[in-house]
């Protein structure tokens, strides 16, 4: 149920029926003070200037019309003309009481479930993978995952960099090592080792950088004895990347990889494309496109390379056929790409490219979503203490033993396994939260102390509200499906909760239209926070507290720990019976 959307067809209604214009908003959000009620109408005063009547007398006429007897508890024109909206405590008992029961938590099915293709994560192949691809990885997916629970069909694209010059020393290094009896496997546990080793010997071994060359070509020629040392060098850096995904607990298959590679045979397709419909034009014994669109102050257009004197393709190339791979393949509605701010221009003229020649349709949605860095705590972007690039796995493996040395020193007594679980949990979640819950846009400091603190807005803390919960069942000894009665909204603090485990609705259509999981993290620290204040508040187990009151406030404490749970499952962070 969203509250707010069945606030404002009601407000607008009453409008109509007051004879006011159907193009005046309602203006219907919650308040921010419940001693204004619980939501607010502000749509009288710009509708009172629109009509020329006074604000105040506009707004009672409203309210004459307003039919929410069902719903409101009471209604009461405030200041110049706010319309102020107390909610009833039945009914809103009665919503917390379906949502809870309900198996996708009342959330609501889109209307029109959209083809939404996500490009997300999408390393460098030819290395492993460092936290530069942290924030990508993880915002992709909590967009994929909040897509999919609102019915949409998302196809995720994994757009690996698997293709280029690079290639042809690493194979050539790899037929060397492997020449020596080394299986691959070993000679490639160390991706980063093994691309540095090859790019030593490029740079200082003349025989050597001319046979790398010579293997970029033979490669791009499709000669097979460089494809299966190529072939076996891309296997090896998937399966690294897949760990990384399966510890980072995010859904990325090997299936949803659709590499660089793939598009090589379309990429002289689409330039022949460009230049029939006389988009590019030859400089230099270049193909350029001038984009007159994203053109400077003094109107010179921008150029825009699409393919090289020499005959080689760019990335840019390549991107141009995803996007016409996405729109007439997998006929998307929307296209997301969560990459680095830094390429903002690179993406602003494919999109407008693409435009140009038809590669995208005008009904779909191509959409960049940037991110800015993960600084370190010195404000420099994130390094080792060397000064060298952080691998994701190491991070990763660190952030589960400090989680491990957490707990151990908060006495926790887990057994063995369930200690290791936990630990996995809570420092993944910690570090995934981290980055999700601040604006996507900004840079951030990453922060062991502040991620992995129980207190303030991290995932320890809701991942402890949540366990708190199920204690609470534990000690009762009660199973939340079992419970009899109803929700009965009679305290402040029960109010409050249950207007905010309503809002989630709310949150996941903003969160899948803006693409910000900052939205979602924000509501389920508040809806914590809500909950710590009930639970001091309302006595829930004391032996004074009457079986109705009791059973009553215990679904108020299950609805919450589903919302939790369910609000962080789709952040992709996992929830513990116990800590
Ligand atoms: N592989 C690129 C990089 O590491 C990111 C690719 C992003 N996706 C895209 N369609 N360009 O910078």
């Amino acid at each position: 149920m969203k509250i707010r959307e069945l606030l404002s067809n009601r407000v607008q209604e009453a409008m109509i029926a007051a004879g006011i214009p159907e193009d005046c908003q309602p203006m219907v959000s919650p308040s921010k003070n419940p001693q204004f009620g619980d939501f607010q109408a502000n749509g009288s005063m710009a509708a009172a200037k629109k009509v020329g009547e006074k604000p105040r007398d506009l707004a009672q006429r409203i309210v004459d019309e307003l039919n929410v007897e069902d719903i409101a508890s009471k209604i009461e024109i405030a200041g110049p003309g706010f319309i102020n909206i107390h909610l009833s405590n039945e009914w809103l008992g009665q919503l917390v009481e379906h949502a809870a029961e309900n198996e996708n938590l009342g959330l609501i099915r889109a209307e029109k479930g959209e083809t939404v293709v996500i490009d997300y994560s999408s390393p460098n192949l030819a290395k492993e993978m460092h936290v530069g691809h942290l924030r990508s990885t993880i915002i992709g997916d909590a967009l994929a995952r909040v897509l999919e629970s609102q019915g949409h069909t998302v196809v995720r694209q994994n757009h690996v960099g698997d293709w280029g010059t690079q290639f042809g020393m690493l194979i050539a290094h790899l037929e060397d090592q492997t020449a020596q009896n080394q299986v691959a496997e070993a000679a490639l546990s160390d991706l980063e080792v093994f691309y540095r080793a090859a790019k030593v010997r490029f740079d200082e071994d003349e025989d050597f950088a001319t046979r790398a060359r010579d293997y970029v070509v033979k490669l791009q020629g499709g000669d097979e004895r460089c494809l299966t040392l190529w072939q076996q060098f891309i296997d090896i850096s998937v399966a690294h990347s897949e760990e990384i995904y399966e510890l980072l607990n995010v859904t990325l298959k090997r299936s949803d990889i659709r590499a660089e590679s793939a598009y090589n045979d379309d990429l002289p397709v689409v330039i022949e494309d460009l230049k029939a419909k006389g988009l590019v034009v030859e400089d230099q014994g270049a193909q350029v496109a001038f984009l007159e669109e994203l053109a400077d102050k003094e109107g010179n257009p921008l150029p825009m390379i699409v393919q090289k004197s020499g005959g080689g393709y760019l990335y840019a190339t390549t991107d141009l056929a995803a996007v016409r791979y996405r729109n007439e393949a997998l006929n998307s509605d929307r296209v997301l790409y969560f990459i680095d701010a830094r390429q903002s221009l690179h993406m602003k003229q494919v999109f407008t490219l693409s435009r140009k020649a038809g590669f995208a349709k005008a009904e779909c949605s191509l959409e960049h979503h940037p991110f800015g860095t993960m600084m370190g705590e010195d404000g420099k972007p994130f390094k080792t203490r060397a000064g060298g690039t952080v691998k994701l796995a190491d991070l990763l493996k660190e952030a589960v033993e400090k989680a491990e040395a957490l707990l151990e020193s908060k006495g926790s007594d887990l057994s063995e396994a369930e200690r290791k679980d936990a630990a996995r949990k809570i420092g993944i979640g910690a570090v995934k939260y981290a980055d999700l819950s601040k604006t996507r846009t900004n840079d951030y400091i990453f922060s062991w102390d502040s991620m992995l603190s129980f207190e303030g807005n991290t995932a320890p803390y809701l991942q402890y509200a949540y366990t708190r919960i199920q204690s609470i069942f534990r000690k009762a000894d009660l199973s939340p499906e079992n419970l009899g009665g109803n929700v009965n909204i009679v305290e402040d603090q029960e109010k409050a909760l249950a207007l905010k485990l309503l809002q989630l609705g709310d949150i996941i259509d903003a969160v899948s239209r803006e693409a910000y999981p900052h939205l979602l993290c924000n509501y389920l620290y508040e809806l914590s926070s809500l909950f710590m204040k009930f639970y001091e508040a309302c006595p829930v187990l004391k032996d004074d507290v009457e079986p109705a009151v009791r059973e009553s406030r215990l679904k108020l404490c299950h609805a919450t720990a589903r919302t939790l749970e369910k609000g962080l499952d789709l952040l992709g962070i996992e929830v513990m019976e116990r800590m």
